[in-house]
């Protein structure tokens, strides 16, 4: 593509080399989201339709999606849900959930509905210490050259502070300074670690700008070299915890039939999956796969790293040397089920996505949340809920049933049910307990033939 290439709306074609296909589009980034889109239709050969459903970008208007990332052509739409039922420390909440998958907010106000009764969930934070990490290398002396950064603590919180002075004004900012020497296959590094409070931020930025700032300085007062100078995902300064009470009475299954199972007996086989998780990692991958269900949720409403909380989450779960489930859960005195959570949640609600992505706000407000760390409380509630909830039904009637009656409409969809129909059709299959395709379409034929 030509330099002289400028965004606009207006239908242009993009010059690419003839004859074999190839995805060197020079010039792409410059491109109208239109034009864009244009050029990927042709590399792929979409029809109109599937162009159609790009360039419709829900409640995200296309202009704003092209400054949060490159090369846009359309956005993701993912459903909303409202978790309801919550109490998180005394306060009635509602959640929006952003997930594409079935089940899991309903799974979350079945939770929060049965400890109701004995207050809701209580949720607390660590604080909102980030860590940076600078990487020094070539020093013949790490122990020294060690010694000689942790000598300069009081410049380093200088050049740190000073390249954030808003974070300084809302109470944030450089707190300590810790530094390891590291054996590696290359050799020996020197790792420090910049502990900085971030207050409402996430604090990406505001770690990382003032780990490169800092780092020519660590290489001057060493003699050696500096390569990375990054936040670490292991927020482990950052901890979110929730703790809950449910009591037998509530949780027992009823409606069953011969399903029906008293409180104590729910009880009992959570703790029993409790207690696998906690033995087997196979089985705590899952365990914290359902907890992440909740929580990537929120995060994503709230427009907020999911990724970030996913990797913070594992690598917390594995801090022992096996990976281990992020909740616990125990038997009061009373008899009661006892749940909690404990997990990083480097969240924020002020920069990025959180800031700029429309719905993200209205999800804050529909909380009130008005701080982060009000934010992670409530996030680790809903995760808790999440755990007790999946717990709840691999102990007793199994997942399926739950997910059966939405999948059930997702597959009367596909089969072409339309209006009423989708109802009728995921109605016949849940009751025939088989939820199939081919059985979709025989029985909206049959539907329709009558
Ligand atoms: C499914 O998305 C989540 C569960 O597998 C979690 C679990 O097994 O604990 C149900």
């Amino acid at each position: 593509m030509s330099a002289g290439i400028k965004k606009s709306n207006t239908k242009r074609r993009v010059k690419k080399p003839t004859g074999k296909k190839s995805s060197r589009i020079s010039g792409f980034h410059a491109l109208g989201r239109v034009e864009r889109l244009a050029a990927v239709a042709e590399f792929a050969g979409l029809d109109s339709k599937t162009q159609k459903q790009f360039q419709s970008t829900g409640n995200l208007p296309g202009e704003l999606a092209e400054r949060l990332i490159e090369n846009v052509i359309g956005t993701m739409n993912v459903p909303i849900g409202v978790a309801t039922n919550l109490i998180v420390d005394g306060e009635e909440l509602l959640v929006p959930m952003a997930t594409e998958e079935s089940s899991v907010v309903a799974a979350v106000c079945n939770a929060a509905r049965q400890c109701r009764n004995t207050g809701g969930i209580t949720a607390s934070t660590s604080g909102a210490l980030m860590i940076a990490q600078i990487q020094l290398v070539e020093v013949s002396d790490p122990e020294a050259a060690r010694l000689k950064i942790l000598e300069h603590k009081s410049e380093i919180a200088e050049i740190c502070d000073g390249a954030d002075p808003i974070l300084i004004e809302l109470g944030g900012g450089f707190r300590d300074l810790e530094v390891r020497v590291l054996q590696t296959q290359g050799g020996p590094m020197v790792i420090s670690h910049l502990i900085v409070d971030t207050r409402d931020a996430m604090g990406a930025n505001a770690v990382n700008t003032m780990a490169e700032r800092l780092a020519p300085y660590i290489a001057r007062w060493t003699g050696g070299k500096t390569y990375l100078r990054i936040l670490s995902n292991l927020a482990d300064r950052r901890l979110a915890r929730a703790r809950a009470v449910w009591k037998p009475s509530a949780i027992a299954v009823k409606g069953l039939g011969k399903q029906n199972m008293p409180g104590k007996k729910v009880r009992d086989g959570m703790l029993a999956a409790y207690h696998f998780a906690a033995a087997d990692p196979y089985r705590a991958t899952t365990h914290n796969k359902g907890i992440m269900n909740g929580i990537s949720a929120v995060t994503l409403a709230t427009g907020n790293d999911t990724r970030a909380i996913e990797a913070g989450a594992h690598a917390f779960a594995a801090q022992s040397g096996q990976y281990t489930p992020l909740t616990r859960w125990e038997i009061d005195g009373d008899g009661n089920l006892v749940g909690s959570l404990e997990m990083p949640l480097a969240m924020g609600i002020i920069g990025g996505a959180t800031k700029a992505h429309p719905t993200a706000r209205a999800c804050l407000d529909i909380m009130d949340v008005k701080s982060a760390e009000k934010l992670q409380r409530i996030t680790a509630a809903v995760g808790l809920c999440q755990n007790f909830a999946a717990l709840k039904a691999l102990a007793t009637v199994g997942v399926q049933k739950g997910h059966m009656a939405l999948h059930a409409q997702n597959i009367a969809l596909m089969a072409g049910a339309k209006g009423t129909e989708i109802d009728r059709i995921a109605q016949i299959m849940t009751q025939k307990e088989t939820v199939r395709l081919d059985i979709a379409e025989a029985e909206l034929k049959q539907l329709r033939a009558n």
